[in-house]
């Protein structure tokens, strides 16, 4: 079983299957991936976030929170069974009226709503054509928006992660800082 699990993390482009979402959704990750402590800093009250790849919802759900009744987050996967369990977690958190849901094509995330922050948490790796990715979610920011890209140090080595973040400049974004989080490497983009 965990053979399974970490030749399928090393395949290039894989898709996280859903039955691993509860590797993704639990109380302890919250020790280590806190999201109000990584990314209160760019979001307030009234926000809209696009939440690129959001597996089970375990980043949707605090950013709901966080935008408040006010705000927005749009939640794009490309897996039913995803998005499947991710209304079923907010309909538990009585959020499901803050969040858009969106089912994204592998190569387009069909949003052409305007946003405050986006975020691609563990899913670029995942995503055949990153170039194509980041100009549809340049497309999205509003002047002055952030988005971060965090990657998972187990199986996005250095080198890979570079080149994401090459990718993302070619397109155009430029980046800001590096974000400290657990278990992974990440850069704060803006337009
Ligand atoms: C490893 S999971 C991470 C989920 C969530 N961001 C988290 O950190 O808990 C990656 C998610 O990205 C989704 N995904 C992969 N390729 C995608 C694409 N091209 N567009 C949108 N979502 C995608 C997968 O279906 C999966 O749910």
């Amino acid at each position: 079983m965990l053979q399974k699990i970490r030749d399928m993390l090393l395949m290039d482009s894989h898709v996280c299957p859903s039955w691993l979402s509860f590797s993704l959704n639990n109380g302890i990750r919250k020790m280590f991936h806190d999201p109000e402590k990584i990314f209160s800093p760019w979001i307030k009250k009234g926000d809209t976030v696009l939440d690129i790849g959001c597996g089970p919802g375990y980043f949707t759900i605090p950013l709901a929170k966080m935008v408040g009744e006010n705000g927005k987050v749009i939640a794009v996967d490309i897996q039913d069974r995803m998005i499947e369990k991710l209304k079923r977690n907010l309909e538990k958190n009585d959020l499901r009226n803050r969040v858009n849901i969106i089912k994204a094509r592998k190569d387009d995330i069909l949003v052409d709503q305007k946003v405050d922050f986006a975020l691609s948490f563990w899913m670029v790796h995942e995503v055949g054509n990153p170039d194509l990715l980041f100009k549809q979610v340049m497309n999205t920011l509003k002047p002055g928006a952030y988005y971060a890209v965090v990657e998972p140090k187990f199986h996005v080595i250095l080198s890979r992660y570079n080149h994401i973040v090459k990718v993302a400049e070619s397109c155009g974004l430029k980046q800001v800082s590096t974000l400290d989080v657990r278990f992974s490497r990440g850069t704060l983009f803006t337009l």
